[in-house]
């Protein structure tokens, strides 16, 4: 298996672009299977999750093509499978992003359910009760999802929970319902909005998406659309991150600053100087960063999935933090490999206390998620010696070349292959 090999201490510096958002090209890619036109999209990240969900629509019968670098073309003229197995939903949970528009284009679906995650339980269950609400009916066979509904009709759900895949899998399935559906407590996200926005270019009538009551009046069918996906906060939350961990100076360029002011608020209460720059936002850190205490929360709150990255910036503040996770049960599982590396994190249910070292030192560590493995990244950037960083598809999960990025911006770090 691929491993990373880092030494630490040298300050980033010089600009970095950032790519596709993940979490948005996911969704959109799912969206296909709701017209029989073709979907263009640009800025389309090369990573392992979007090999991932364009094997699975392939597998029911979309045509996918890459058409330019960036830029894939998905029709969905002929589908033969309306089922997505467990093999691939086990690799990616976001796999149930197709139940939603298979529901509602072809009134079936059989999806695995997609199982525990290293970060928490993850159920769907408010997925298959807002479907149930829309008409569905649903049952669960032999760790399978099977759902049929003739026509779903739109109705009122509100979510229990913020839920960001609960809610692009609802408004997907009620642009072809019967009626209008509002959808209440609804997740915020950019990822949502840039889903809606390619929802709306296909025809679709939504309305709200961004705030916490969205509205879709479900149409009769859908077009085809080309769409630019939104650049992605989290990996430009994380490129921040590394500048401020390394007391550098760099721009991040290509990347919208409104989707991840939650981090750059807590980046400057550190001590970073982050302002707008030609195309991009600097962070500048001149000395070691103050001690901050977050919270995650859903959007345009503190971003779960910056978590860990932020928590190896504040194991070496100058001083105590408390990091609190709200939206995920198990999400400190980047806490032990930290400790590996001379850290000093004490954790107590939801929250872990983080006593700043000054410096970190170099070890062997282990990614087990895709969020963690970037921590690991970011503290071997400034620990003293080599870091190698074992278990590094987690990160090809959802970064596309960042060591080559931080490589580009004067960071010493290899790729081993395995
Ligand atoms: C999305 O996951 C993202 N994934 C996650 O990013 C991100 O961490 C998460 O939103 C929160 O921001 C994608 O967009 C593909 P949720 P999602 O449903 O939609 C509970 C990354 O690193 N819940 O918003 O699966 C759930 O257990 C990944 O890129 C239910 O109880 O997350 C959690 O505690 C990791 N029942 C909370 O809600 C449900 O039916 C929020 O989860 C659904 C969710």
């Amino acid at each position: 298996m691929d491993r990373l090999v880092i030494r630490g201490g040298k300050p980033l510096c010089g600009s970095a672009s950032v790519s596709g958002a993940k979490n948005a090209a996911l969704p959109a890619m799912a969206a296909v299977l709701l017209t029989s036109e073709e979907l263009r999209f640009e800025n389309v990240p090369s990573l392992r999750d979007v090999a991932t969900i364009e094997r699975l629509l392939m597998f029911m019968g979309v045509e996918s093509r890459q058409v330019a670098p960036g830029t894939a073309s998905l029709t969905s003229r002929a589908i033969q499978r309306f089922e997505v197995p467990y093999d691939l939903v086990r690799t990616m949970r976001a796999s149930v992003l197709v139940l939603g528009p298979l529901l509602a284009r072809f009134g079936k679906a059989r999806v695995s359910l997609p199982g525990g995650c290293a970060i928490g339980p993850r159920p769907i269950n408010l997925h298959l009760t807002g479907l149930q609400e829309m008409g569905a009916e649903i049952d669960l066979v032999d760790g399978y999802v099977v759902a049929k509904a003739p026509r779903l009709t739109g109705t009122r759900v509100r979510f229990e929970t913020v839920t960001v895949t609960g809610t692009e899998n609802l408004m997907m399935a009620a642009t072809l319902a019967k009626g209008t559906t509002v959808l209440e407590n609804a997740a915020c996200e950019p990822e949502v909005e840039d889903l809606a926005r390619l929802l709306q270019g296909m025809g679709a009538r939504v309305q709200g998406a961004g705030t916490s009551t969205i509205t879709i009046e479900g149409v009769e069918e859908l077009k085809g659309a080309s769409h630019r996906i939104i650049p992605d906060r989290i990996e430009a939350g994380t490129l921040a991150v590394a500048a401020a961990i390394t007391q550098g100076d760099v721009v991040i360029q290509g990347c919208v600053p409104e989707h991840f002011e939650a981090v750059t608020a807590k980046l400057e209460e550190a001590g970073a100087a982050v302002a707008l720059d030609e195309g991009g936002l600097r962070i500048r850190m001149a000395n070691r960063p103050r001690p901050v205490d977050i919270t995650t929360a859903p959007f345009p709150g503190f971003a779960t999935d910056m978590q860990a990255q932020i928590m190896a910036l504040m194991a070496v503040a100058k001083g105590k933090s408390a990091i609190t996770e709200t939206v995920f049960e198990n999400r400190f599982m980047h806490v032990p490999e930290l400790l590996r590396m001379g850290a000093d994190i004490t954790v107590g249910g939801r929250t872990a206390v983080v006593r700043g070292v000054s410096l970190l030192r170099g070890a062997p560590v282990m990614a087990t998620d895709l969020r963690a493995s970037a921590s690991l990244v970011l503290a071997g950037l400034q620990a003293r010696g080599e870091t190698v960083v074992h278990r590094i598809y987690h990160l090809d999960r959802g970064y596309e070349q960042l060591e080559a990025k931080i490589r580009s911006l004067g960071g010493e770090i290899q790729r081993v292959e395995g």
